[in-house]
This record gives C-alpha cells, structure tokens and sequence, in this order.
C-alpha cells in the first residue's frame, strides 16, 4: 500500500525505495522470502555493492531511517512516482519527470479529473496521473500488448491504486477507446507510434467543455501528422514543444580589468609595464554548460472548443 498514502512505518509488502546514493536506488518488496527458479521458498536477500540487506530486518521499521547492509548501509524511503520512475522494471521506453512535470501542468491534471492514457507501457507516466487526480478522478490506461496490460494492473494493484485505475488491453488506433468513455474525458494522452490514427478515437473520448489532448513523439514527422490530424478535426490551441533541461553553471572567475591607458599604448612598446593589465578582479558568473542533455521527444498539446459539432 506504501503508493496510497504517506506511511510512517514500512509494512509487510510495502514497495520500498532502497536509496544508496542519487544515482542507485532499487525498489524492492518488503517480503520476508520469495521463490527461487525451482519453486523454493527461499530468505529475501538483497544484494548491493555495499553488502546484502536481510529484506524482513525492514518491516516495521520507519521510512527515512538509515538500514546496515553488509558491508555498509543505505536508507529505506517510502516511493513516490519521482523515485518510482527511476527504478521501475522497464518494460518499454519511458517518460521521465521533466516531459511528466509539463504534460500534467498542461493537461491541468487535478483531483477528480478523468484521463485516457495509451499506451501505458511500464506505467511510469500512470503513476502521475495516478497521485494527480486522486481520490476523486479515474485514469483508463490502454495497451494492446496482453503481457504489459496484465503486468500494469498487477503493479497498480500491489501499489494500493487498483480503485482508481482500469486497465484495457485494446488496440486503440484501430478500436479507438471503450463508447462508455465517449464526451468523458478531461484530457487524453497519447504516447504511440503513430498517434495520429488515434486522434478521432481521443476527439470522440474528450469532454466538450475544453477538453484537453497531449501527445509524445520522438519523431517530428510523427508530431507533424498528429498536428495535421487536430487541426482536421476542428482542435485549437495547438502547440508543440519539446523539453530541454539547462543546468546554469555558477562560478567564480578572475578577469582582467580593461584598462584603456593600456589599449592606447602603440603596438611597438615593449616596456614591462603596460604588457600586463594592472588589475585583476574576481566576479561570480554563470554560464550553460558544453553539453546540454539530449532529446526525448515533442510534445503536442491541443483543446477541443466547446462550440464543435460531434456527429
Ligand atoms: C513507449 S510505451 C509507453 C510508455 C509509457 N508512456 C510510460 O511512461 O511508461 C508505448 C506503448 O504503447 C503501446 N502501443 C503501441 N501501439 C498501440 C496501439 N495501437 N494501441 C494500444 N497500445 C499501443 C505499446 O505496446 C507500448 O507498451
């Protein structure tokens, strides 16, 4: 249950971040055994590169408090769908936080609202909308792959988030989504190959009420056929844009002062003096760094108007 609301002790079967440093973390079961390949229950031991961790020592101990491993220690944190989305078991490429942060801002995900998510892949972008829209709202997550819809809704389930998820499995650019989710929809998310197959099926599901759609593409061709695809169907506000994160480097820097006595010296002069600048001074500065972090994808955002006719 420890994605339904904050806990203070870790309970038995509770996902549980084990955080080593920023750049290792693992998610793991608070189980005191699992089954080995032959079908053995067997003690859950965790291996890290600081020594083993006797997964049942941490049940009923506190989330936040630092655990001894075998050869060092780490702390255990209750997750969250930031840490999630760093150690989920990855089952197809996914969305990370800063492409995430912008799609629930734009989709004006909130409590109560209504969202259609294909496809949903490891889930990493569900448990957002999941923490957005509850206790009130519902997310339909559709894949059209059987093995990754059925893991989906295990993983929700186990994370305490069955009541406010249903999961299809459904082929949504031929199938479209389910009729009862027809005019329903405060936003629509899509994250497929070839969304633009699915933009009548999204245009059918959204609320006339200023409906909001949002795709994700690698590809600009594949934005560029999504956007053909709204503006067809009558969406306004379209946009795209694309997510870049920039990291501003401050330091400080000693620079010479100009000294302009200096500058009107004739080029010939060679005394000592006015080669070098008499003065030098240290300023804070920033700058952008050499290498900016690469592409993921464009984003398309679009709203259905109220005033457009659905036949
Ligand atoms: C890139 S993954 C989505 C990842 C997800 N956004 C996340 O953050 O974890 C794309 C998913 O779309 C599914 N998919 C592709 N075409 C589809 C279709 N026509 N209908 C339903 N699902 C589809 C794939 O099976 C895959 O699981």
């Amino acid at each position: 249950m420890s994605f339904l609301k904050p806990q203070t002790h870790i309970e038995k079967g509770d996902i549980v971040i084990l955080y080593l440093s920023v750049n290792s973390m693992h998610a793991i079961e608070a189980v005191p055994t699992i089954l080995n390949k032959k079908g053995e229950t067997i003690p859950h031991i965790f291996q890290t590169p600081y020594g083993s961790l006797k997964v049942e020592s941490i049940i009923g101990v506190k989330y936040g408090s630092r655990v001894e491993l075998s050869k060092g220690w780490a702390h255990v944190l209750q997750p969250n769908p930031e840490l999630w989305t760093q150690t989920l078991p990855h089952r197809t490429q996914i969305i990370y936080t800063p492409d995430i942060s912008m799609i629930l801002h734009q989709l004006e995900v909130r409590p109560g609202a209504v969202v259609v998510e294909s496809g949903t892949g490891s889930g990493s972008l569900s448990h957002f909308f999941l923490r957005a829209l509850k206790p009130t709202g519902h997310l339909h997550t559709f894949d059209f792959h059987d093995l990754r819809a059925t893991q989906a809704r295990d993983e929700f389930r186990k994370h305490g988030l069955e009541s406010f998820v249903t999961v299809y499995h459904r082929d949504v650019c031929n199938l479209g989504f389910t009729s009862e989710l027809d005019g329903r929809a405060d936003a629509v998310f899509l994250d497929l190959p070839a969304p633009d197959l699915a933009v009548p099926h999204a245009f059918k599901a959204l609320k006339l009420s200023g409906g909001r759609f949002c795709s994700f593409s690698p590809c600009i061709e594949q934005s560029q056929r999504c956007i053909n695809a709204l503006s067809k169907l009558g969406f306004n506000e379209i946009c795209s844009m694309e997510v870049l994160q920039q990291e501003n480097v401050v330091k400080t820097r000693t620079v010479p002062v100009i000294d302009l006595e200096f500058l009107k010296q004739p080029k010939s002069s060679s005394s000592e003096a006015t080669k070098t600048p008499k003065e030098l001074k240290k300023y804070l500065t920033s700058s952008n760094p050499q290498v900016l972090p690469g592409h993921t994808g464009f984003l398309t955002f679009a709203t259905l108007p109220p005033n457009i006719a659905k036949t």
